[in-house]
């Protein structure tokens, strides 16, 4: 579907300052009969209650099919959400394509797979598996690496060795051994009725090795690269007796940061069982690119590569689930093509030649740049967009839950002044709050409360800076997750750590308007989601909302 250029609204003026649409990162709607786990709803909120008693407080759909996941079943997540945004259409994503893939066997008809059963038919090493081992959806699904390893047993592959990263963070907070005995089940299933040679090889917590993102840790990829590929972490009997262990020695970890393990030969005493050496392949079975772009360069980047000390690199097949950027071509070979998200907001404002920032801290700085962008890492015009990451520090996130909101919120503000100033001002600004979400994830209420109270502040200050230069000021969410902090009611009640399957709020702040701002489309708006909002800000940018796109939400 090719999207036209875009052309001026018949009557809607730009402000004189600029859209900025603000996106607070898991921060949901929670249900109103669960409010003593709602740290949304259970922070003082000066700011965000009066956004939302505008005539254009609303509520937006953000999980499920409105977001391109395969049911209403599936949480919202930072990816699904920003492409909605972003883009202003809701695609198939990475979990539903894969889905697709993997049941109808398309994914093994593909060049690729062949590609990587040759080569450990023709070197006779371990066709290895890493990835996110849960049903959370949100980066893998850990049926498609069932899927996987049965289909490659029927092809006759003798040997297979998993690397599982225990999550935590998408599923309940200690839920690994679930995943992890259902994996050994099906291992112990092959292995008899095939009699081939499949185990787990190594494992540890998806926030302490492997999966880090935006660079923000480096040396949680290294110490990933030392569990898979050379073996080097403490040593167990399996990875169940690894789990307990740890869970034993730290009544407080959880699988998110679970210790690195190896799987030892010897009830764990003798030889790692799963280095992955040359003439391996090497899939990595998470869909989303985000937790997955570093991990994949350290294997395929040559002599340049600066991540980290590899040591020797071995000389492998290597295949991503999907493309995670294809700008930057990685990988460069993967088992299912991502959804083709073009022409998205971003895009068709740098053609029509408006000025553009994106700003967040490193957390989520590729959410506003990368995922906004429909999975591409570079800007599409350079000269009208700036893309500012303020360095998240690296510390306990409910130890800090006010994270770098000021300074994030400061810098938009010079920015947006200084570009005034030098006669460019800026015409579209889009922003995320970290915090909601962040400290969401660590299932610490209080904290939790702080974070969603740090967002507020902060857009107060957004709320004047707005009046002060004729702005527009666009506040809503990518997903739920602050909103809901336990599962459960009474004794069967435990801390809930994931995305939420709750509504977000939208709420537009124009001064311009001695009501606060505009009234949206009437009833059916409660049925609206994120991919509403790209339309809505087109026009509040004196835009025709773009044919294809999902409707602008403001009333005629
Ligand atoms: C993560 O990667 O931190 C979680 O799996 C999902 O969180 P996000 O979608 O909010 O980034
Ligand atoms: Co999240």
């Amino acid at each position: 579907t090719s999207i036209a250029p875009l052309r001026p609204h018949a009557e809607r003026k730009a402000p004189d300052g600029p859209v900025v649409c603000v996106v607070m990162d898991g921060v949901g709607i929670g249900k109103p009969d669960a409010v003593d786990g709602d740290a949304v709803a259970l922070a003082r909120t000066p700011t965000l209650d009066w956004l939302r008693g505008l005539p254009s407080g609303t509520s937006l759909r953000a999980h499920g099919t409105a977001v391109g996941m395969p049911s209403d079943k599936d949480m919202g997540n930072s990816e699904v959400g920003h492409n909605a945004l972003g883009a202003g259409r809701v695609f198939d994503q990475g979990a539903a394509l894969v889905e697709r893939a993997v049941n109808s066997g398309s994914l093994y008809a593909g060049e690729v797979w062949r590609w990587l059963l040759d080569g450990v038919r023709e070197s006779g090493e371990a066709l290895h598996f890493m990835g996110l081992l849960s049903d959370g959806n949100i980066h893998s699904h850990i049926d498609h690496l069932l899927a996987m390893l049965r289909q490659a047993a029927s092809e006759g592959v003798k040997q297979a060795r998993v690397h599982v990263l225990t999550d935590g963070r998408d599923v309940p907070g200690r839920s690994t051994l679930e995943y992890i005995d259902r994996l050994e089940a099906t291992l112990a299933e092959l292995n008899a009725e095939a009699g081939v040679d499949y185990r787990i090889a190594s494992g540890g917590g998806r926030m302490l090795i492997t999966m880090d993102r935006y660079e923000a840790e480096w040396a949680m990829v290294e110490r990933g690269w030392k569990t898979h590929v050379r073996g080097e972490a403490r040593k167990f009997a399996s990875a169940r007796q690894a789990v307990e262990t740890l869970y034993a020695e730290d009544e407080n970890v959880d699988d998110q940061y679970l210790p690195a393990f190896v799987v030892a030969d010897e009830g764990g005493v003798g030889d790692p069982v799963g280095p992955i050496r040359d003439g391996a392949s090497v899939v990595f079975f998470n869909f989303r690119g985000d937790r997955a772009l570093e991990i994949t360069r350290a294997f395929e980047e040559g002599e340049g590569f600066a991540g980290f000390e590899r040591g020797p690199v071995p000389k492998v097949r290597y295949a991503g689930m999907m493309q995670y950027d294809g700008d930057l071509a990685l990988p460069t070979r993967f088992l299912v093509d991502p959804p083709a998200i073009a022409s998205s907001m971003g895009e068709l404002l740098a053609a029509a030649g408006k000025r553009q920032l994106a700003i967040a801290e490193t957390h989520k700085y590729g959410h506003v740049t990368y995922f906004w962008n429909g999975n591409r890492s570079e800007p599409f015009a350079p000269e009208l967009e700036r893309y500012v990451e303020i360095p998240s520090q690296l510390v306990g996130l409910d130890e800090r839950p006010w994270m770098r909101a000021a300074e994030v919120t400061d810098r938009l503000i010079t920015e947006v002044d200084a570009a005034a100033r030098a006669g460019a001002p800026l015409d579209f600004v889009r922003i995320n709050y970290a915090n909601g979400d962040m400290i969401g994830h660590t299932g610490a209420l209080g904290p939790t409360i702080m974070a969603v109270e740090a967002v507020d502040l902060c857009l107060g200050r957004l709320v004047a800076a707005t009046r002060r230069v004729g702005g527009v000021l666009v506040v809503t969410a990518d997903h739920g997750n602050a909103d809901q902090m336990f599962d459960g009611a009474g004794d069967a009640r435990r801390v809930r750590t994931s995305h939420t399957l709750n509504p977000v709020p939208l709420a537009i702040f124009d001064p311009r308007e001695s009501t606060g701002g505009p009234v949206l489309t009437g009833p059916g708006s409660a049925e609206a989601g994120l991919a509403n909002v790209a339309s809505t800000c087109l026009e509040l940018l004196g835009f025709a909302a773009p044919e294809g796109y999902a409707p602008s939400l403001l009333r005629r």
